[in-house]
């Protein structure tokens, strides 16, 4: 088979790379698509820098099998504790997610900005460079979120018990001045709608599923590996977790029906 005519492949640590997956439909939707959730494996936000970067590993030598052309790791965590380790390792490109940091803080006009991750992302060397570099001019809050993805993998979006949560993380940011919010996590767009109920619409929320996409775009054009033929592209899925609930989930977020490849 042609190089160009090769599916993209996406992965994340469960469900939230579907954010990300649904805006590269839109934007190359003559592109065939493979998405792997690894949400038996989910949290990654609260594992080890080692077993992040092994499970992403895994992952990425099973889309290999399947012969993608191009790796998106659509995970935030994965990103800042594997895309060197992936890069260094796999002979395709990977495009890696970067938390909106720099648009953030050239759009706050209190001057404070906040930014909403996992554990593990919060802890990172990558996140606290991307600060330093893009954002010295202004206050950044950072805020580690456990649970959040644990409701979103059930397909819980908008529950009492996820709007607490939401309050209890969001809350704080508000009374410190924040007037934007970035989400550091690609599951957490999925509670935007919530998010923005329970902070009034107090603040302006970036997610990073377009800019993902522009630089998988760029990366397709450089190393012309774009599909050319009109026409839409097959989407597959896979999962490590397979029970009912879990593809209930994964279609709500997908918003179609879907056969899981395993
Ligand atoms: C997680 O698995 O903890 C969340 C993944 C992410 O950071 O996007």
């Amino acid at each position: 088979m042609p190089k160009h005519e090769q599916a993209i492949g996406v992965f994340d640590s469960g469900l939230g790379g579907i954010s990300v997956l649904r805006e590269i439909q839109r934007l190359l939707p003559a592109e065939h698509l493979i998405y792997v959730a690894d949400s038996a494996h989910a949290p990654y936000g609260a594992k080890t820098s080692d077993y992040i970067r092994a499970r992403s590993k895994q992952v990425a030598d099973f889309l290999l099998e399947q012969q993608v052309k191009v790796l998106v790791v659509a995970c935030n965590t994965a990103t800042v504790h594997a895309v060197h380790y992936l890069r260094e390792t796999l002979r395709i490109p990977v495009v890696g997610i970067e938390p909106a940091v720099k648009p953030a803080a050239r759009l706050t006009q209190t001057g404070v900005i906040g930014v909403l991750a996992t554990q593990q992302t919060v802890n990172s060397p990558r996140l606290q460079h991307l600060i330093r570099d893009h954002a010295n001019h202004v206050r950044v809050i950072t805020q580690a979120c456990p649970g959040l993805v644990e409701h979103v993998e059930a397909g819980d979006f908008r529950s009492e018990a996820v709007r607490q949560l939401l309050k209890h993380y969001t809350l704080p940011l508000l009374d410190a001045g924040v007037d934007t919010l970035v989400l550091g996590c690609t599951h957490y767009p999925f509670l935007t709608e919530a998010l923005h109920e329970v902070t009034h619409g107090r603040m302006t929320v970036l997610e990073t599923s377009t800019p993902v996409t522009h630089q998988l775009m760029r990366v397709l054009d450089q190393q012309d590996l774009r599909r050319t033929e009109n026409g839409q592209g097959s989407v597959r899925f896979f999962s490590s977790k397979a029970d009912a609930q879990h593809l209930i989930s994964m279609q709500t977020l997908w918003q179609h029906p879907i056969a899981l490849g395993l």
